[in-house]
């Protein structure tokens, strides 16, 4: 099948997480296709091992391109900051990723502090060190590695005490040693605003990348000339899993879910 401008964009990310960048992507660009795959089956990403989420990674992207995606968003801060770099060498599709906003965390605190909430393996990569210390060497940064959140909010029981509880113990250490900035380095945790705003009420802010990274597909799409220059919207997205559905169902309005094994 050739690719043009009308081909999809996919997505992926370990599972629901990456919705939370679907969305305004679809908002600034209704008329898009997009292919998304929650992979689901191996989740979360942050206990797998780096050489797996680079497998994983690896293996999803063929499918995409298999389904003749045009562009992909690793809607995944974990498999961005684990895999983008080969993933740019193997595949010539053009990619964007999401990583920690760690650059604008340093740049807008005022008390020299930042707290990042992120999955370990996302923490502990090589591109996060890089970034860090490009960027915010001169600050003092908090980490917290919150992988248990991401099984918690796949379940949707973001609003259950033993989630409330656990945040809780993250952002203690942040507060008390004075971040006002928190960087939500998972894409699952945008989903956890509507509780974590009433912990840190006006001590930390939260500045969105969600929003930049829509219009950077954009922009994306209007350099490679394969932007969809149709003006109906396109109710046709296709959400793809691995392992189970229910996450989608809860978190969209009546998706197109199919089972995939890859
Ligand atoms: N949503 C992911 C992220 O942005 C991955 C979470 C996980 O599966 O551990 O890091």
């Amino acid at each position: 099948m050739k690719k043009d401008k009308t081909s999809p964009i996919g997505m992926f990310d370990s599972g629901i997480g990456g919705l939370s960048l679907y969305k305004p992507i679809k908002r600034l660009l209704p008329q898009e296709k997009i292919i998304y795959i929650s992979d689901n089956l191996y989740s979360p990403y942050g206990k797998l091992t780096s050489e797996e989420i680079k497998k994983r990674s690896f293996k999803i992207v063929n499918q995409l391109i298999s389904l003749n995606c045009k562009l992909i968003v690793v809607a995944c801060n974990t498999a961005t900051t684990n895999s983008i770099t080969e993933l740019r060498k193997k595949f010539e599709i053009p990619f964007i990723g999401i990583e920690p906003g760690i650059k604008t965390a340093a740049l807008k605190s005022s008390s020299g502090v930042v707290g990042i909430l992120a999955t370990k393996r996302t923490l502990t990569s090589k591109l996060f060190y890089k970034t860090s210390n490009l960027y915010a060497s001169h600050i003092k940064i908090i980490e917290k590695d919150g992988s248990d959140l991401v099984e918690l909010i796949e379940k949707n029981k973001i609003y259950e005490s033993n989630t409330i509880k656990l945040l809780k113990n993250y952002l203690k250490p942040m507060i008390k040693n004075k971040a006002d900035v928190l960087v939500l380095g998972c894409t699952h945790f945008q989903f956890l605003k509507p509780i974590i705003k009433p912990i840190i009420k006006n001590k930390m802010k939260i500045y969105k990348i969600n929003t930049a990274i829509a219009k950077q597909t954009k922009s994306i799409l209007i350099n490679k000339n394969i932007l969809n220059l149709i003006s109906k919207k396109n109710k046709n997205d296709q959400f793809y899993y691995t392992g189970s559905n229910e996450g989608l169902i809860s978190y969209l309005k009546n998706p197109k879910t199919k089972k995939i094994t890859i």
